[in-house]
Order: C-alpha cells, then sequence, then structure tokens
C-alpha cells in the first residue's frame, strides 16, 4: 500500500486550492489504511502511533515530567532488505522501516528532486509516481514501496533533453520560484498517462493536491494543456 494524494483531507486538509482540492486525482484512498503492510504496521496505525507519540511529547513538555529518554538506536538486525524500482533501475537498500519513500530517494539514492515541503501531504511538492499514480513520498514508507514502479522527475527526462510536460511548463512560464514545480510536473505527468485527452476541469482538480504558494496556477495549468494537446496529436502542436 503506498500513501494516497488525497490523505491531505485525513490530516486536515489545509490546501487554501481552488475548487477541487480534496478530490485529488480519482485516486481515492481505501479500507486498505486499515491493512498491515510487511511492517505489519497499517498505515492508520502508522498515522496514531505517530499521534500518540506527538501527544506524549505535549504531555511532558506541560507538565515539566522528566526528561524524556534518549532515543534508541536501531540494531542492523532490524534494518529492512529492500529492492527498489526507482525510474527502471533496480536499487537494492537497507532502511529502517520508519524511512519514508521521500527521505530515501534524496538521501539515500541522491534524487532530490522530489523536495521536502511540508513533509505531512499537505503541499504536494514530494509527488513521485508509484504505478502510474501520482502519490506524496512524504507519506509513504519505503518498505511499502518495495514491488512497485517509483517514478520520480528524473525519469521523466528524455535523455539530456527536458521531457514533453517539463518542456511546455518551460514554454509557458509555469513556475516561479520553482519550489513546486518537480511535484506539479510528476502530477501532471500522473494524469496524462492516465487520460491525454483532459479538459481543463480535470486539469486542475488532477493538479489540486500540488500547492503553488507563488500563485503560478494559470501558466501551470495553460502547461499542463498544451502538454496534452502535443501528447494527442503526437507532439505536432
Ligand atoms: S505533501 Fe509531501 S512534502 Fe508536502
Ligand atoms: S512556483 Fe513558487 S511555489 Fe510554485
Amino acid at each position: 500500500m503506498t500513501a494516497d494524494r488525497d490523505s491531505s483531507q485525513e490530516n486536515g486538509g489545509g490546501s487554501g486550492l481552488p475548487s477541487g482540492a480534496g478530490e485529488t486525482h480519482g485516486v481515492g484512498r481505501t479500507n486498505r489504511d486499515d491493512e498491515p503492510n510487511q511492517t505489519g504496521m497499517s498505515r492508520r496505525g502508522f498515522l496514531k502511533t505517530v499521534g500518540l507519540g506527538t501527544a506524549a511529547v505535549a504531555t511532558v513538555a506541560g507538565t515539566s515530567a522528566p526528561a524524556a529518554e534518549p532515543a534508541v538506536a536501531i540494531t542492523p538486525e532490524e534494518m529492512a532488505k529492500i529492492t527498489l524500482v526507482v525510474n527502471d533501475r533496480q536499487r537494492r537498500l537497507l532502511v529502517e522501516p520508519r524511512w519514508s519513500l521521500l527521505f530515501v530517494l534524496r538521501e539515500k539514492l541522491g534524487l532530490n528532486a522530489a523536495k521536502e515541503g511540508c513533509e505531512r501531504g499537505e503541499c504536494g511538492a514530494c509527488t513521485v509516481l508509484i504505478d502510474e499514480q501520482p502519490r506524496y513520498a512524504c507519506l509513504t514508507l519505503a518498505v511499502e514501496a518495495e514491488g512497485h514502479r517509483i517514478t520520480t522527475l528524473e525519469g521523466l527526462m528524455q535523455g539530456e533533453e527536458l521531457g514533453d510536460v517539463q518542456h511546455a511548463f518551460a514554454e509557458h512560464d509555469g513556475l516561479q520560484c520553482g519550489f513546486c514545480t518537480p511535484g506539479q510536473i510528476v502530477a501532471a505527468e500522473g494524469l496524462l498517462r492516465a487520460n491525454a485527452a483532459v479538459t481543463l476541469d480535470e486539469i486542475r482538480t488532477g493538479l489540486s493536491g500540488n500547492l503553488c504558494r507563488c500563485g503560478a496556477y494559470p501558466n501551470i495549468f495553460r502547461a499542463v494543456e498544451h502538454a496534452a494537446q502535443r501528447r494527442q496529436t503526437g507532439g505536432k502542436s
């Protein structure tokens, strides 16, 4: 199971985005949230554990209880051996079960196009494709991603050339500071792989899980529309 991009709703959602926010990508959460993964922990259980940890910290802070015990170092036996398929390449890794896919991509594989933004499923800066679906890498455990095909922005390059969606963003100035851009492009790629004949409304909804603090939405949507037209006409528009 991998983290769904509409999980921002579960986390309070605060997207502040145009209409369609929260309907993200039509890849709805399922009751698989309760299914255990390879680590024996369900996603819901994982989030509850994190929540409990936060509450415990708050309690300690509020009551001047004894200082928290030092973090327990994980032993080599507790590390998990996994193989990830990233951008069509197999990568064998030793990971801690708690590591997110985003952390592993950036810190262990040196693929740093996916950005660390909110790290809680609200901004979309970390978006990658998992089995062609846009997903938040910050909410996906690396161990959960084993057995799935992962595509990052780096994997959208055509050799040394930009991919068509990247090219359209450059043509239409679909960025200002550029921080959200990798996530926007990967989300758009997922959208167009599912259906290149998208409407403007579908583009707005499809990208509603990706925040742009610079407000470059009009140019972003124009770029995706143009990339979609090109795919439909075999690159002739
Ligand atoms: S949604 Fe993953 S960093 Fe914001
Ligand atoms: S271009 Fe700056 S956040 Fe989107």
